[in-house]
């Protein structure tokens, strides 16, 4: 099931996430702890009592987050909703919990009156499962960013949030 986040989740999506670097980036307690405190949409995968996903998603004007690519997107959109981070436990890739995930953040992007999804997916080095994961989803690559020095480079990517009826995957029509 999917639920929102709750106390009593952290280590497990602190090892979650350790666990999906560089894919995603580093996440401390502390960090954990801001998230859960300013992001509006929290969302975690739970499949046999065990946390195996989460879905971070922050929007314009929190000015207690310094990451760059949220600043890149702050400074492009005054309205947005920003993936943070996706992360699914490998045993539970392939079998509909990102694009669900995704959904209800592009719901709630769309009942928030949020006109933009907004996300990076690494390039280098590359994460070509994620790129493909964003490109079916309707994401558009609109700039680059090499925010931590040359050995890393992000593809900024975005999608206009569309009518309710039509959210979800480019090429999976109306659901
Ligand atoms: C990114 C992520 C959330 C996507 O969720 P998922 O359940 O794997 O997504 P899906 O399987 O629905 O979609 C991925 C697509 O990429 C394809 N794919 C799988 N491995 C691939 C690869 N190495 N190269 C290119 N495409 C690949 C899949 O076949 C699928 O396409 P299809 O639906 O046409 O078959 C998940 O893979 C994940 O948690 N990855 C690790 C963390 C991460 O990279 N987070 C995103 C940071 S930007």
């Amino acid at each position: 099931m999917i639920r929102p986040f709750a106390a009593g989740d952290e280590a497990a999506l602190l090892a979650l996430n350790e666990s999906n670097v560089p894919e995603v980036g580093p996440m401390s307690a502390d960090k954990l702890a801001l998230f859960a405190r300013i992001s509006p949409f929290f969302e975690v995968v739970e499949i046999d009592d065990q946390v195996v996903g989460m879905l971070i998603g922050l929007t314009e004007q929190q000015t207690e987050y310094s990451s760059p690519n949220y600043q890149w997107f702050s400074r492009r959109h005054q309205r947005f909703a920003y993936v943070d981070r996706i992360a699914l436990a490998p045993s539970t890739r392939g079998q509909g919990w990102g694009p669900e995930l995704y959904r209800r953040f592009e719901g709630w992007a769309h009942d928030n009156d949020k006109p933009f999804l907004c996300a990076e997916v690494n390039t280098v080095p590359a994460n070509p499962r994620s790129m493909r994961f964003h490109e079916l989803f309707g994401f558009a690559d609109v700039g680059r960013c090499r925010p931590y020095g040359p050995d890393e480079e992000v593809a900024m990517v975005e999608k206009v949030v569309p009518p309710r009826s039509t959210l979800g995957r480019s090429d999976a029509g109306s659901e």
